[in-house]
């Protein structure tokens, strides 16, 4: 599959992500054996204080990191999508689960955020910036709407670097992700896009570059689950 680029991905994306939300968070749960939870915990835990301000959830699809911190942390969550089908499923899901008044879900575009200058304390995002047309655009944006001081965590899928874990894990994606995925949401290039996107995406180094080239500091890259995921942090100071 051609990975479309530009304004394409953009319009592809959205609409994909739209037709996937009513079985994402099922699909998500089953294939990673509810191990994104743990990855999510670990983004919270990584805002630090950040968690009790007020904290951007970009790429927030159906909510999920959001709900993580609202259960851990006392902040209040700016939850951002461009898919509005995300978001719905995402409100219809967790209704009941946490306080309306604590989260706002905004359909907007990331990489031209809805927001002013400087009015996050934090800001994370989970499995959403492998996703944006323009990666260092959506960088850009991030650090425009931080304050001073806040704290960016992001989370991504990356590739592993043993060998032997890194052929498993492209056989797991192959005939396990790809065939449950389909079954599930009966989308088969939704999930044939994952792969792909994750092959595409830059290493973790290259990213760590193009958060400073942004203007991050101190930033930091952990590898999660053998290099499945990485988990990068950054701040404006
Ligand atoms: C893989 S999902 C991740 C959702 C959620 N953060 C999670 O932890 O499961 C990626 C999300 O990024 C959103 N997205 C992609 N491009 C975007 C953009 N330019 N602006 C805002 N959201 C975008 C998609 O609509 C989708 O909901």
């Amino acid at each position: 599959m051609k990975l479309p680029k530009g304004k394409a991905k953009k319009a592809y994306v959205s609409r994909m992500f739209t037709g996937l939300s009513g079985n994402y968070d099922l699909v998500n749960s089953i294939c990673s054996l509810s191990i994104d939870r743990t990855w999510r915990i670990a983004a919270v835990k990584a805002l630090g204080t950040c968690a009790d301000g007020r904290v951007l959830d970009f790429c927030a699809g159906t909510l999920p990191l959001s709900l993580a911190l609202l259960k851990r942390g006392r902040g209040t969550v700016a939850a951002i999508d461009i898919s509005e089908g995300m978001l719905r499923t995402g409100i219809q899901r967790f209704h009941g689960k946490f306080d309306p008044e604590r989260v706002a879900p905004v359909c907007g575009d990331g990489e031209s955020l809805p927001l002013k200058d400087e009015v996050c304390d934090g800001a994370m995002v989970a499995f959403g910036i492998r996703n944006l047309a323009d990666l260092d655009r959506g960088f850009l944006e991030l650090i425009r709407v931080m304050r001073s001081g806040a704290r960016l965590v992001i989370l991504e899928f990356s590739r592993p670097k043993n060998p032997l874990f890194a052929s498993t894990y492209r056989l797991y994606l192959k005939w396990i992700l790809v065939p449950v995925g389909t079954l599930l949401t009966g989308d088969r290039d939704a999930y044939r896009y994952l792969i792909r996107s994750i092959e595409a995406f830059p290493p973790p180094g290259d990213v760590a570059a193009r958060l400073a080239r942004a203007g991050f500091k101190h930033i930091s890259v952990t590898s999660l689950t053998g290099g499945i995921v990485t988990l990068y942090t950054a701040e404006k100071v």
